[in-house]
Order: structure tokens, then C-alpha cells, then sequence
């Protein structure tokens, strides 16, 4: 395994992209990443980072030297050793994933002479890496190696994910191939599993489903908490002590959301429907994730009733915190159900701007967005959150009711501060109701 600094192309500045150039480039790797959108390279040539993820632009500026951006495939291309695919693979409306971008990375790869290895780091279905060994073949590349290299890093801590993995999954059909995208993160601390390819592509899309039951199941005990008078952050606490369970992904709430889940279960279900299997569970954790995200429409209606009229404000917009993804973000569910019902809908979040949420009022602070509210539901934890003054913010509502959905806050605290409290799977306050 070589220990020498490689040239690294990476396709895609998206996220995945950028948080993997970003960080190879820390390790001392020279990466060149390259992506079709023009403005988007002319941005960050200029230094500005078109995405809200902490600790990349010191990363990006911190390593200028060896990072550069290009919308030209030769550029990028140019004696590189590693090819990483990371473009977007969104689904179709079938539900299956959309490879057209990985296959415009492949057949845009000029004939190469030296060895480089392909990496796929695109979440894709199982079967996608053959398919795209065939593709090298059939176009003479023969000697280009091909490895997959599933990302686990989570929007928000992306990059301190990225140098303290739980473990680096490297799939390949030629040992070398894996050999060389495992002496590309020395350095990194973690353990490696080596495997075939489709073995790779399918941790990827299992470890993502395994995280999305867990929440559906949570969300579902918390339900059944709701009905029986149980508190599902206790019960959470407890089941997660058993170091069967572990305490990881069993926070309640008002659903997942985000760039990942979303697609990944609509493309594993499609992928188990396609080779006609029917993936049971993964329905019911999807369908049961769809309900979870309309329940608070129910809470606001057991305290106000019907909400025509009624000014309901939603604190966070992002589908979690520390970032401004709005990819398949609960509040776009909330926003459209409370518009839909007449409501007035004011939002804040602290990184989203929010200018296209039709109808939606956007404020500038928590305190104005609840200000004359009938109702304040947190939607996103963001930290802020815990700084309010809520004493002071119920004071300016029209009724002081908070829809925690997300157990973010103290139940204690924002009753004492005059609230009606309601979070998901806890004892509902019904004073006044
Ligand atoms: C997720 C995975 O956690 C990453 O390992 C994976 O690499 C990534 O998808 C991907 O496939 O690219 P991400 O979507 O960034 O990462 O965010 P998570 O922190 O996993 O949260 C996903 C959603 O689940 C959020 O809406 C969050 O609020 C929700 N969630 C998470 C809960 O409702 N409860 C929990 O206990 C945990």
C-alpha cells in the first residue's frame, strides 16, 4: 500500500463531494473536484462554500494548495489515481435511484492510460458496481480499477464523521483495487471491512435502513406511550442502557427527514420489489415515518381547535439541526397540512432563509416568529432553542401552547414558564384544554 500523497478527481460538489475532497485534501491528498454547474465551481474558485456544513470552509480554505475546482473533466482527470463518483442519485418516480449522473461520470471518463481506481461513493443500488465494471470493459478500461466506498457520514457533523468513522467499508472485485482506497485514508483511525461489491453497496443501503427502523420503531412506542401514559424519553433511556439495544437513533419525534433516508428507503423497497421481494418492514417503517410527521397536526388541533385563522409558528425549518438541508424536512409537511387548514404560518430557522416557502411567513428571530402566536411548535432543535425566554415569549402569545416535536425542551421548565407543553410520547399537558 502506498503512503505517498495521490491525486484524487472527485465528481460531485455536493455534500458528499465536498466533505470528501475537503478532508482528503487534509490528509495530503492533491484533489481536484469537479462538478457540470459552472457557478457553482466559480463560487467556490472564489472561496465561498455554497453549503451550510460546520467545519468545512475552514477545511476548504485550510487546504487551498491541494484543492481545486474545475468544471472540465481532462482537468480534473489529469493523472489523477482515484476517480471518486459522488454526484447525486435522487430517486426516479418509480422510486428507483436515478444513475443518470454516474453514468455521465462514466462514460464522460476520457481513455485513460495509467492504473487509477473508480470509486463509487453515490449511494446506489445493489448490482451498480458490475454494472459499471462492464461499462470500463466494454469501453477499454479494462485496467482501471473499480471499488465501492459507501459514505456513513451525517449531514451536520460530516466532517469530524469523516476522520473518526465508526468503520471504512471498501468493496472492490480485484484485491489491489481495495488495497489502494484503503491506503488512501491513512491516517484515519477505524476499522476497515473489506468486501465484494455488491456486499458494499449493500451495508450502505441496510445500515440506513437499520437507522430509519429505529426511529419509526421508537416513534412508534412513543405513540403507544402517548395512548397509555408512558414517557418515551424514559423508555428510550431504558430499553437503550441494554447494550443489546444501545442508546443511538431512539429519539421520538416527528420524523426523519433529509437527503438520505427518504431516498434510500423508497430505493431498497424498490430494489427488494424489482427482484420480487416484498420488503415488509421497510413499508411499515416508511408509511409509519409519513403519520409521524402529521401527528402534530392532531396535537394543535386537540388545543385549538379548527385552525382556520389561527397563527401557528414553526421554530426550525432544516430537517435537523446544524445544517440548511431542506430535502424532505418535516416542516415542509407541516407548513403545506397548516396552510392547507387556513392557518397563518410564521417560520424561523437560523440558516435556512426559507423565501420559497409559498405562504409562509419568515422571521427573524424565535421570539418574532411566535409573537401573537396561538401555537409554537419546535420543529428542528436547534440550540438556540434552549436559550429562549420562554416566560417572556408566552407573555406575547395569544395562547401560550408549545408543540415540542422533538422533546427538545424541559416540560417542566416551559410549564413553569407558563406554557401548555406537549411533546411526542410524554403525558400531554392538558390544563386549559
Ligand atoms: C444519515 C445517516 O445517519 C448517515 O450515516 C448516512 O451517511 C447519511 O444518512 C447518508 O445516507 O448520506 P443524515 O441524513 O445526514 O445521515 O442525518 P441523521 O442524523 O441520520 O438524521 C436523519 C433524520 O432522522 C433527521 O430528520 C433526524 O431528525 C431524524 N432522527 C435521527 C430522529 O428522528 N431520531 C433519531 O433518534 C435520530
Amino acid at each position: 500500500m502506498s503512503a505517498s500523497p495521490s491525486r484524487v478527481a472527485v465528481f460531485g460538489a455536493g455534500y458528499v463531494g465536498l466533505v470528501t475532497g475537503a478532508c482528503l485534501a487534509e490528509l495530503g491528498h492533491s484533489v481536484v473536484v469537479r462538478d457540470v454547474l459552472p457557478e457553482r465551481i466559480a463560487a467556490l474558485r472564489r472561496g465561498e462554500v455554497p453549503i451550510y456544513e460546520p467545519g468545512l470552509a475552514d477545511l476548504i480554505a485550510r487546504n487551498r494548495e491541494r484543492l481545486a475546482f474545475t468544471t472540465d473533466v481532462a482537468e480534473a482527470i489529469d493523472s489523477a489515481d482515484y476517480v471518486y463518483v459522488a454526484v447525486g442519485t435522487p430517486p426516479t418516480y418509480s422510486g428507483d435511484a436515478d444513475l443518470s449522473a454516474v453514468w455521465m461520470v462514466i462514460d464522460e471518463l476520457p481513455a485513460i492510460d495509467g492504473r487509477c481506481v473508480v470509486v463509487m461513493k453515490s449511494t446506489v443500488p445493489v448490482g451498480t458496481g458490475l454494472r459499471v465494471r462492464h461499462r470500463l470493459d466494454e469501453r477499454g478500461l479494462e485496467q482501471v480499477g473499480y471499488a465501492s466506498n459507501p459514505e456513513f457520514t451525517a449531514e451536520g457533523t460530516a466532517v469530524a464523521d469523516f476522520f473518526r468513522p465508526d468503520r471504512i467499508v471498501v468493496g472492490s472485485f480485484r484485491d489491489e483495487d481495495g488495497d489502494a482506497v484503503v491506503a488512501l485514508h491513512r491516517g484515519i483511525e477505524g476499522p476497515v471491512v473489506r468486501c465484494d461489491v455488491a456486499s458494499a453497496e449493500m451495508i450502505k443501503l441496510a445500515a440506513n435502513a437499520a437507522l430509519m427502523t429505529r426511529i419509526s420503531f421508537i416513534n412508534e412506542i412513543a405513540n403507544v406511550c402517548e395512548a397509555t401514559g408512558a414517557d418515551v424519553v424514559r423508555v428510550a433511556e431504558g430499553i437503550g442502557l441494554d447494550r443489546r439495544i444501545g442508546p443511538s437513533f431512539l429519539r421520538a419525534g416527528i420524523g426523519f427527514g433529509g437527503s438520505c433516508f427518504p431516498k434510500d428507503s423508497l430505493a431498497l423497497k424498490q430494489l427488494a420489489a424489482n427482484s420480487g421481494y416484498h420488503f415488509q418492514l421497510l413499508n411499515a417503517v416508511i408509511e409509519v415515518n409519513e403519520l409521524q410527521k402529521r401527528r402534530v397536526i392532531g396535537k394543535l388541533h386537540r388545543h385549538l381547535g379548527p385552525l382556520r385563522g389561527k397563527r401557528v409558528a414553526l421554530l426550525g425549518l432544516a430537517f435537523k439541526p446544524h445544517t440548511d438541508d431542506m430535502r424532505e424536512a418535516p416542516s415542509l409537511v407541516l407548513a403545506g397540512r397548516l396552510l392547507a387548514e387556513g392557518a397563518d404560518v410564521r417560520a424561523w430557522d437560523p440558516v435556512v432563509d426559507g423565501h420559497d416557502l409559498h405562504g409562509v411567513e419568515i422571521a427573524n428571530s424565535p421570539e418574532a416568529a411566535a409573537d401573537g402566536a396561538d401555537a409554537v411548535v419546535v420543529v428542528t432543535e436547534w440550540p438556540q432553542l434552549a436559550d429562549v425566554d420562554w416566560a417572556v415569549v408566552g407573555r406575547t402569545m395569544r395562547t401560550p401552547v408549545l408543540i415540542d416535536g422533538r422533546n427538545f425542551l424541559d416540560p417542566e421548565l416551559i410549564q413553569a414558564a407558563g406554557f401548555r407543553y406537549e411533546g411526542i410520547g410524554r403525558a400531554a399537558d392538558t390544563r386549559g384544554v
